[in-house]
């Protein structure tokens, strides 16, 4: 056997980066702790499925298609959302998920000794990538649980290429307002990439809130993010997309994979958009759930920040990887926050009716408090 002379061959960058461990499949889960359900509240997902036209699109997928190969660029699809959006299809790039986005973007603009700027407690891909890759990744802290725009442009430096605002922001669900986004675009002033992540837009209800796909024609440095797995309810399927300036996205093509979104989920995607019925159920659902949650919370005595998106987070008296524990016993998966730099907060997606009320009973128990339900 050969010795691996790994510490020559792995760059520093990489022996320093903690990889990330996904939690196992609901059957392991449910067997090691002991339960014959699992509410699953932990990745934002939609608890109503796909749309309609999205079902019946996977339910009927011929298994001979699957021998063929996709379309390498998602071809239809970016057809149907460029019209939608009134801008060109080649200003559009799919993903397998928008996490793919995530690393195009950073491999197309940064080289050694580069950095991307974001805040401390968001979504960690953006960071993750960036570290895993040798960038160094600037987090600002968050003011107020919302991006801190003046922090970030402050960090800002000549190596600096790309800034990555979460618009609404996953965990907290505060967002930038049209005149405060512009602000910033105005002074950034084209002089770094400008990527903002809508993966939670569709949940939006502020009038307030900016329109990413409309800023791209007058922003030739912006680029946008949205998904399908939100929304759309295709998390499974991995598929998410990207939309900027035409010079940008081309310069962005030359670091994407073609052939990593399937067909399976570009059919799915397609068959999705325009669905406002959908839209509106959801939004439905996730509104009067949010409300029920946050009533059902503030009787247990815990504080909850719950802004724009699927999800609201809860800051307990104690261990959030206890109480995460203590809930996997009920049944009940939700998100711990130490990892987002949020300690002892969880943060629990918004689920059907029946997952909810299981939740707050679970933590009631496990905190031994009585609420109005419990
Ligand atoms: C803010 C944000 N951006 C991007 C993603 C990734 O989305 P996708 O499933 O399309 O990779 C997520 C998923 O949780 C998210 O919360």
């Amino acid at each position: 056997m050969f010795d691996i002379p790994l510490g020559r061959l792995v760059p520093e960058y990489i022996k320093k980066f903690e990889p990330y461990i996904p939690s196992k499949p609901d059957p392991e889960l449910m067997k090691l702790y002991g339960v014959d359900r699992l509410w699953r509240l932990n990745n934002n997902e939609n608890p109503l499925g796909p749309p309609e036209g999205s079902a019946r699109i996977i339910e009927g997928f011929p298994p001979k298609k699957a021998s063929i190969y996709p379309s390498g660029d998602s071809y239809y699809l970016r057809t149907k959302l460029a019209e939608r959006f009134d801008i060109d299809p080649d200003q559009i790039i799919f993903g397998n998920g928008a996490n793919e986005a995530i690393a195009f973007v950073i491999k197309a603009f940064c080289q050694e000794g580069d950095n991307i700027i974001t805040a401390d407690k968001t979504f960690a891909v953006y960071e993750w990538v960036a570290e895993f890759s040798g960038f160094e990744a600037r987090l600002v802290p968050l003011e107020d649980f919302g991006f801190d725009d003046e922090g970030m442009l402050a960090r800002i430096d000549e190596r600096t290429k790309i800034l990555f605002v979460c618009n609404p922001n996953n965990p907290t669900g505060t967002y930038w307002d049209e005149p405060k986004l512009r602000r910033f675009l105005d002074t950034v002033a084209g002089r770094q990439i400008v990527v903002v992540d809508e993966a939670y837009c569709e949940f939006v209800e502020s009038p307030d809130f900016p329109d990413g796909m409309k800023l791209i024609r007058e922003y030739p440095n912006l680029v946008t993010f949205r998904t399908f797995s939100k929304m759309y309810g295709l998390a499974g399927l991995r598929i998410g997309y990207l939309a900027g300036g035409r010079d940008v996205v081309d310069v962005i093509r030359r670091t994407c994979i073609v052939y990593s979104v399937n067909t399976v989920a570009q059919e799915a995607a397609l068959a999705a958009i325009g669905d406002e019925g959908h839209v509106a159920r959801t939004r439905r659902h996730v509104s009067a759930e949010k409300a029920y949650l946050i009533k059902e919370l503030a009787a247990l005595g815990l504080e909850t920040r719950a802004g724009e998106g699927c999800f609201v987070m809860v800051r307990l008296p104690v261990s959030d990887t206890l109480v995460y524990r203590r809930l996997m016993a009920k049944g009940v998966m939700i998100r711990t926050m130490t990892g987002f730099r949020f300690p002892n907060w969880i943060r629990v997606s918004i689920g059907v009716h029946e997952a909810m009320e299981a939740f707050i009973a679970g933590l009631g128990e496990v905190l031994g408090r009585r609420g109005n339900t419990t």
